[in-house]
C-alpha cells in the first residue's frame, strides 16, 4: 500500500513519459525548470483569500501552488494558467501577460483562459470520491485560478519511477477499480478526460486514488474539428487522438487508463501509438509479464490497448466487468520456476 506522507513535490526526470509541451523524446517528463519558477508568483503571495506557500509543480499551461486557506484554516491547491508558449509576468511581478505581439497569439491566449475557466467551472460541479474536488476558481491578475483540496501522497508517476515499475498485482487492481469508478461518472457527464497518463493520477495515503488535471476535457459531441488542438502524450494517447478527425469517445480514455496500468508494471511509458500501426511490435502484456502477473489482469490491459478503437472496451462498465472477473484466478504460471531454470542452464538449450 502507498505509505508515502509528504507534499507533492517537484518532479525528477524519470522513465515515465508525462510531459505537456515538452520535447517528445519519449522518456522525459514535466520536471519543475528554473524558467518556470521564475515565472511563477513568490512565496506569501495573496491571490483572492489565498496565501501562497510554494510553487510545487508547472506544466506548458499552468503553474501549481500550494496555499493557505485561512477561512478552513486548511493547505490548498491552488493552479493558475499560465501557458509557457503565450504569457509571461508584468513587472509588477503579478499580472500575466501575454507575449507576442501578433493577435493570433493574444486570441489562442483568450481562448485558453475560457477553457481553462470552463475546465473549473466543470470540475466543481463533478463530485467523486476519485476526481480532484474543486472548491474555489476566480479571475484574477490578468488570468484564471482553480482552487482545489490538497491531497497528501505522491503522484503515481513518481511512485513508478521510485519502485521502477514492478508495482503489485494487488495495488494496480485497487487503484484502477477506483479510478474506473471516477472515469464513469465523467462520462456519465458527457465528458472525456483525454490526458490520462500516470502524472495525472495521485496516489493518497492510504492508496485511495485521485484523477487530476481536466486541462484537456472534452464534451463528447464536440465537433471532431476541435480534436487538433487536443493535448497528446506519446504512449498514453490513443492514434483517434493523433488522427485528424479520429473519433474519439470513451475508448480513448480507455486505452490511456489501459496503457498506465502497463506502465505500472513496466516502469516505462509504452510505444507511441503512431508507432503501433500499421505493423505493432508492442509485445502483449499477457505475453511480456506472465511471470509476475495473472492473465486475467494481462488480458485486461491488452484489451483496453487495443490498437483499433471498435476492439477495446466501448465504455468504462465492460472494462470494470472485466477487471472484477477473474480477479484471483489464474496466479502467474506455475511453470514459470522450471523454465527459468531451464533457461539458466546453457546446455539445457539446443
Ligand atoms: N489536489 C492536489 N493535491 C496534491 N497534489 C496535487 C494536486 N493537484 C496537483 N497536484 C500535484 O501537482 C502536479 C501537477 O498538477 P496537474 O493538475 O497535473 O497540473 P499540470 O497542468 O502542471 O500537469 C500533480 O502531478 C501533483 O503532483
Ligand atoms: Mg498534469
Amino acid at each position: 500500500m502507498v505509505t508515502e506522507n509528504r507534499p507533492p513535490g517537484r518532479r525528477p526526470s524519470g522513465p515515465v513519459v508525462g510531459y505537456r509541451g515538452g520535447p517528445a523524446n519519449g522518456h522525459g517528463m514535466g520536471t519543475m525548470t528554473q524558467e518556470t519558477k521564475a515565472r511563477g508568483l513568490s512565496p506569501g503571495a495573496r491571490i483572492d483569500r489565498y496565501t501562497l506557500e510554494r510553487q510545487i509543480g508547472g506544466g506548458g499551461f499552468s503553474i501549481v501552488y500550494l496555499a493557505n486557506d485561512p477561512e478552513t484554516r486548511t493547505q490548498v491547491i491552488v493552479k493558475e494558467y499560465m501557458p509557457r508558449k503565450l504569457a509571461a509576468r508584468g513587472d509588477d511581478g503579478r499580472t500575466v501577460i501575454t507575449v507576442g505581439e501578433d493577435e493570433k497569439s493574444v486570441e489562442r491566449f483568450a481562448q485558453g483562459k475560457k477553457m481553462f475557466f470552463q475546465e473549473a467551472a466543470t470540475l466543481a460541479t463533478l463530485k467523486h470520491p476519485n476526481i480532484v474536488n474543486v472548491t474555489n476558481f476566480f479571475r484574477a491578475n490578468g488570468t484564471v485560478y482553480m482552487v482545489m483540496e490538497y491531497a497528501q501522497g505522491i503522484n503515481l508517476q513518481e511512485y513508478i519511477r521510485r519502485h521502477n515499475g514492478s508495482l503489485s498485482e494487488k495495488l494496480i487492481r485497487i487503484v484502477f477499480t477506483a479510478l474506473l469508478d471516477g472515469l464513469k461518472c465523467i462520462h456519465s457527464r458527457g465528458l472525456l478526460h483525454l490526458d490520462i497518463k500516470p502524472g495525472n493520477i495521485y496516489l493518497r495515503s492510504g492508496g485511495s486514488p485521485l484523477l487530476l488535471d481536466f486541462g484537456a476535457v472534452h464534451e463528447m459531441m464536440q465537433s471532431r474539428q476541435d480534436q487538433a488542438s487536443q493535448v497528446i502524450t506519446p504512449g498514453f494517447s490513443p492514434i483517434e487522438q493523433l488522427t485528424p478527425g479520429g473519433y474519439v469517445g470513451p475508448w480513448s480514455d480507455i486505452y490511456a487508463l489501459g496503457a498506465t496500468m502497463r506502465a505500472c508494471i513496466e516502469g516505462v511509458a509504452p510505444p507511441p501509438s503512431p508507432e503501433r500501426s500499421p505493423e505493432d511490435h508492442m509485445k502483449p502484456a499477457s505475453v511480456a509479464f506472465r511471470r509476475r502477473y495473472s492473465a486475467a489482469l494481462l488480458r485486461v490491459i491488452d484489451w483496453a490497448m487495443e490498437v483499433d478503437p471498435l476492439a477495446r472496451p466501448q465504455n468504462v462498465d465492460q472494462l470494470l466487468a472485466a477487471l472484477a472477473d477473474n480477479a484471483t484466478d489464474d496466479p502467474p504460471e506455475s511453470g514459470s520456476m522450471l523454465e527459468r531454470l531451464a533457461n539458466s542452464f546453457s546446455w539445457g538449450r539446443s
